[in-house]
């Protein structure tokens, strides 16, 4: 019999089915049939590396871990990798916290970079808008994240240099910097941690959600 797609499909379910009851009854480890298949179907290209794939940290096994078992990390171990997130954050060399929100809004709209074609330190989007509304003027957001609408009035960010900021400042940079720092499991990409944004870059989001004068506060 000539096989149509849908017999394809039915066959190939057929097979996976057959692979699920031979690991159950003891052979191949899905671990290591993971790791042959990322072996085989990867391959490094210019900046994009294999290791993206292979390179797990501990907080993203125990969070695989907690996933594959379908229940939260439990309170001690999320604190401890919060704990460890945190250690990561590289504060402002200059101190400086804030930079231009016009630069901050082009970062939060893109999503470019750190494809193979792309080159070594090419400066990279944030992808803020892929899970976050910020501005009232972008209608295209995507809401995994929570609104970020007037960010910093809503908790009353008057002058981002008093005193009285500091707080919700460093928290907003860390949060960029390591989301998991705050957040064991977050699906926030850890930005600075990872290497996705530099410090300028963040200094510019951190303007956009922060500034007064940003539309996010108006
Ligand atoms: C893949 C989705 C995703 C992307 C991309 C993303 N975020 Fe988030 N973000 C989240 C989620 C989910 C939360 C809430 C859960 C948490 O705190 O981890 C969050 C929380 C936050 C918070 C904390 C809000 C609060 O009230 O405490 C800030 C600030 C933030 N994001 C800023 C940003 C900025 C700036 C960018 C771009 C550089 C960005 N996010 C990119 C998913 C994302």
């Amino acid at each position: 019999m000539k096989k149509t797609p849908a017999t394809l499909v039915l066959a190939l379910a057929a097979t996976v089915v057959a692979a699920g009851c031979a690991t159950l009854a003891g052979s191949p480890d899905p671990d290591v049939v993971a790791a042959e298949m990322v072996k085989t179907g990867f391959r490094s290209q210019g900046i994009a590396k294999v290791e993206r794939v292979t390179q797990i940290d501990e907080t993203l096994k125990a969070c695989n871990a907690a996933d594959v078992a379908g229940k939260p990390l439990d309170a001690a171990t999320a604190k401890r990798i919060e704990e460890a997130n945190l250690k990561t954050v590289k504060w402002p060399s200059d101190g400086k916290f804030l930079g231009d929100w016009k630069e901050g809004e082009k970062i939060a709209q893109s999503g470019r970079g750190m494809t193979w074609t792309d080159s070594a330190g090419a400066a990279n989007g944030g992808n803020c808008y892929n899970c976050h509304q910020i501005s009232k003027e972008e209608i295209s957001f995507g809401t995994i994240g929570p609104s970020l609408y007037n960010y910093g009035k809503l908790r009353g960010v008057s002058d981002p240099n008093a005193a009285a900021s500091k707080p919700i400042v460093e928290y907003t940079w860390g949060k960029i910097w390591n989301a998991k720092a705050y957040n064991a499991c977050s699906n926030m990409p850890r930005s600075g941690h990872m290497g996705n944004l530099n410090e300028q870059q963040i200094r510019h989001v951190m303007a956009l959600l922060l500034d007064p004068a940003s539309p996010v506060n108006k």
